[in-house]
């Protein structure tokens, strides 16, 4: 890993990415390919650690000319593809960008790859690395009993998002059985941390909250997800990549399973003790059962024992750990908030999700 096209990385897990190989990664240079849709902004990536390893480029995934293009004129070895629509109320309302770009555009990063680097310039195979950043949604919806996702389980997808983001693992991994290009995949859990874009439970939940607004509980908030802190999953990632063998797929996650409700009442007792002068406390009284996501899955949860093994990874922080400094974070950076949610139709966006759900606002 030494010249690498990072897609997405104008987004919340790309952007922390970045910042984390940069300031881990002395000898490495990045380019990121950013489309700059409603999700992804510069705001995320100013301050850089070593700004002089680092270029934007502004563009999609979809455009082969120039995909091709950067992997030629960069020297590229390595490329890690964070890309993606990924909000999974979004793909209820409108699937056709999800397909589009994350079946699509992984499609178009193939044939770029499998062009440039197997047939144009016939690099070493060991040199290069195509790792895909993907999802436990993959696998659909666990009962109370099931065992957990492991990297054996069929896929299953429910939404139109994880049935694209399974479309894409299946290319790449196709790519690699015939012919020879060198992948890796991570199929993550629910990240929350720095930079999350405020559409997300957690972010949605802390700005709401900080802002007297009601907090949406879809359904009877039993649901449960594995989550886990953005930098856990950046070093995650590092490490496949590093020392991961390709034609591998890992599981990544938390290995905790809250359901939604536990989430956000832990959210609300740390905002009450961050903001002991609130007008809104307890914020727990914000809280609004409303209707349910459509096909809404139901338990998600993570087996890491293969990377815990391979690769000596785990998880180093808490769910109380993160959570308060992700609060702290949103805190502090307010203005963020305040930019980000001007972005594109994010407003237009609330209204849609929400006001059919039946909430008091
Ligand atoms: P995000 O929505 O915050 O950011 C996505 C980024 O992709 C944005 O910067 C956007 O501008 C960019 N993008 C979208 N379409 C593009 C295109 N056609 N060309 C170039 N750039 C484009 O997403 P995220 O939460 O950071 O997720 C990143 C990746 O991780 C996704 O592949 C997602 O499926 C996966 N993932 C996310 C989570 C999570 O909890 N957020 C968990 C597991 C896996
Ligand atoms: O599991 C990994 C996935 O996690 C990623 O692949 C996706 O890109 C990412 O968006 C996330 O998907 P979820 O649907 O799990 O995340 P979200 O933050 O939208 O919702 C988390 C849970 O909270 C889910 O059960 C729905 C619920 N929820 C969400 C929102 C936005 C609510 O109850 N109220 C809300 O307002």
């Amino acid at each position: 890993m030494q010249n690498v096209l990072i897609t997405g990385g104008a987004g919340f897990i790309g952007s922390n990415f970045i910042r984390h190989v940069l300031e881990n990664e002395p000898e490495v240079s990045v380019i990121n390919l950013d489309a700059l849709t409603y999700a992804g902004s510069l705001e995320n990536l100013k301050n850089l650690p070593a700004p002089d390893r680092y270029q934007f480029v502004h563009g999609s995934i979809t455009d082969r000319n120039l995909v091709e293009m950067l992997l030629r004129e960069n020297e590229i070895d390595t490329i890690i593809h964070f890309a993606a629509e990924t909000h999974v109320d979004r793909s209820i309302h409108g699937p056709a960008e999800f397909v589009d770009t994350n079946v699509v555009g992984t499609f178009v990063l193939l044939e770029s790859a499998r062009t440039i680097w197997l047939d144009k310039m016939g690099r070493a195979l060991d040199d290069l690395r195509f790792h895909h950043i993907s999802t436990d949604e993959v696998f659909g919806s666990l009962e109370p009993d099931d065992p957990p996702f492991s990297e054996t389980t069929p896929y299953a997808p429910n939404s139109p998002y994880a049935a694209s983001k399974a479309a894409s693992d299946h290319l790449v991994r196709s790519y690699g059985h015939t012919y020879g290009l060198p992948y890796s995949i991570t199929n993550c859990s629910n990240n929350y941390g720095p930079y999350q874009f405020p559409e997300k439970l957690i972010p949605l939940m802390i700005s709401n909250a900080i802002n007297g607004l009601p907090l949406p509980i879809y359904g009877d908030g039993n649901q449960i997800r594995d989550w886990l802190y953005i930098e856990d999953h950046c070093q995650a990632i590092r490490d496949v990549i590093r020392r991961g063998s390709p034609g591998e797929t890992y599981i990544v996650g938390g290995d905790l399973q809250p359901t939604n409700i536990e989430v956000v009442k832990t959210l609300c007792e740390i905002l009450d003790e961050c903001l002991p002068g609130s007008n809104h406390l307890p914020h727990e009284s914000l809280i609004e059962y409303v209707t349910d996501r459509p096909g809404h899955d139901r338990r998600y949860a993570m087996d890491i024992s293969k990377i815990n093994r391979e690769l000596d990874w785990k998880p180093s922080h808490s769910l109380s750990s993160g959570l308060l400094k992700t609060v702290e974070w949103y805190l502090e950076n307010q203005d963020w908030v305040a930019a980000i949610s001007a972005q594109g139709d994010y407003q237009d966006w609330i209204k849609t999700n929400y006001q059919a759900r039946g909430g008091s606002k």
